[in-house]
């Protein structure tokens, strides 16, 4: 409790921001208010959404205007009085495949799934072609450079191709420049639980239609190929693309100096396989539990920005085209970025990605962690998340993550991850973590290193830039005259 400054009294009652200095915030107290049920409560929400939009959150699906909805009811809404809450349309192109099919020789169905951006077999027909195989390079990737096709004929035909190493999409665009009709893709790993990857807006028009099949189906066709007998199959792809807008959600403090923000980020889209609730509703539980909590307190002298990306799924697209349309001047005024994209894993590691620039970001949410008994695993960045727009700017960056993928989290990109997807204790201390960093920066700057400019960030940003203006002329492009998908949309600022 604070006595009142002898000069202060008259603007005492005239300004809420010296009004509220009587409950200044503090690690401890925004740590104190994240709560497990609260962080259950969104999740709940999330999952509800899902359930009730066709299984899914993902870009360009019902469930993620409805996710966006629920954040703006909270932070635009009901706390217009403490934040300031912009949304931030964007086109991009949205690809989905509505089935699939791929049939062995002796005409059984054969599991498969479709990568984002899967181009269309000829309909209703499909392909129906001999198999070719490629040959398996578990050091360089199978079928990722030209000369690992050379004497390989694939014209006219299905061909067989190891997953791994290089891009899907990278292997499917060699088998189109040689005339493949499509690829038989097989897993890395035995069993149906295969992660779906995404071929890239970028590849639309570059690659042919692929289904990707299990280890053992794939490796089976393999040794027949191998012994010489002819083996057809047939692959289907009913898909489409065209384009549609979506929005990045973007809530500050009205508290705080505008040229000093700190910045939380977490996406709010899930894959289309279901409705994201590691991936990454952890991570929008935990800003938005953050943002109720500060709420109550005032006399910080530092702005919180709270993030909510759109299409991170798709190739971080949100985040990156709110980075490449900053102006120097905004990206100045960032002082630090924190991401969370997947916090609270069933069997979760506690990664703190961080790199020269990151400053006293790590050991905030490392000595927090530890004193919580958590063995903490110290990486780099990667290009996994949305951190990528910011450390391309040179902004001070930290990211925490418990794990994608077996042992950490099987139900990554997969249907199941749901409300039984969550170890609610790891994501609670991460969520405190988050709070208690987020309240040391708004208050100190502390063992911040200042922005790293060079060229190279002015350079890779143009790119991007440039790539928003290519996405948008090959959706153009893909969608042969169909109509913008998102007209009569309401846009929501
Ligand atoms: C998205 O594209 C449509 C159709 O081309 C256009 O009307 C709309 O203004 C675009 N939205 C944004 C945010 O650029
Ligand atoms: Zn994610």
């Amino acid at each position: 409790m604070r006595l009142l400054r002898t000069a202060g009294a008259a603007t005492l009652f005239l300004s809420p921001a010296t009004f509220a200095t009587n409950n200044p915030l503090t690690p401890g107290k925004l740590e104190a208010d994240i709560r497990t049920e609260e962080l259950q409560n969104v999740l709940w929400n999330l999952n509800h959404i899902a359930v009730t939009h066709g299984g899914n959150r993902a870009f360009g699906e019902p469930g993620y205007k409805a996710s966006l909805d629920f954040i703006l009811e909270r932070a635009q809404t009901r706390f217009h009085n403490e934040f300031d809450t912009v949304v931030q349309p964007f086109n991009h192109t949205y690809g989905k495949t509505n089935q699939i099919k791929v049939t062995g020789p002796e005409g059984e169905d054969v599991f498969v799934i479709s990568p984002l951006y899967n181009p269309a077999t000829p309909l209703p027909d499909g392909i129906t072609a001999p198999l070719v195989d490629t040959p398996v390079d578990d050091e360089r990737g199978s079928a990722c450079f030209p000369d690992q096709w050379e004497g390989v004929d694939v014209k006219g035909k299905l061909v067989l191709v190891k997953r791994g190493i290089c891009a899907v999409a990278d292997k499917s665009a060699l088998a189109k420049e040689r005339g493949a009709l499509g690829v038989i893709l097989y897993n890395e790993q035995p069993g149906t639980n295969i992660v779906v990857p995404t071929l890239g807006a970028e590849s639309i028009g570059k690659t042919v239609p692929i289904g990707i099949i299990p280890l053992e189906v794939g490796q089976s066709w393999k040794s027949r190929l191998a012994d010489g007998e002819e083996v057809t199959v047939h692959l289907l792809v009913d898909s489409i693309s065209d384009t549609r807008e979506t929005w990045n959600i973007i809530a500050e403090t009205k508290q705080g100096d505008p040229d000093k923000v700190i910045m939380l980020g977490a996406h709010l889209d899930s894959v289309q396989a279901g409705a994201g609730i590691n991936d990454d509703g952890s991570g929008t539980a935990a800003l938005l539990e953050i943002l109720t909590a500060v709420r109550r307190y005032d006399g910080f002298p530092h702005k919180i920005r709270f993030a909510w990306w759109a299409a991170e799924e798709s190739g971080l697209v949100g985040s990156l085209y709110y980075t490449s349309h900053l102006t120097e001047e905004e990206a100045d005024r960032i002082k630090y970025y924190f991401n969370y994209d997947m916090i609270g894993s069933p069997h979760p590691d506690f990664e703190i990605a961080s790199d020269g620039n990151s400053g006293v970001g790590p050991q905030l949410l490392e000595e927090y962690l530890v004193e919580q008994g958590k063995e903490i695993v110290h990486g780099g960045f990667g290009s996994g998340s949305d951190f990528v727009g910011f450390l391309e700017l040179g902004i001070p960056s930290t990211a925490l993550h418990t794990g994608a993928g077996a042992p950490f989290d099987e139900c990554y990109h997969q249907a199941c991850d749901d409300l039984d997807n969550i170890n609610w204790e790891a994501l609670t201390v991460n969520a405190k973590a988050a709070a208690r960093a987020a309240a040391r920066l708004a208050n100190s700057l502390e063992g911040v290193p200042p922005r790293k400019k060079t060229s190279l960030n002015l350079h890779t940003r143009r790119g991007v830039v440039q790539n928003f203006r290519k996405w948008a002329s090959l959706a153009e492009e893909a969608s042969h005259g169909h109509t913008c998908s998102h007209t009569g949309k309401r846009v929501v600022v």
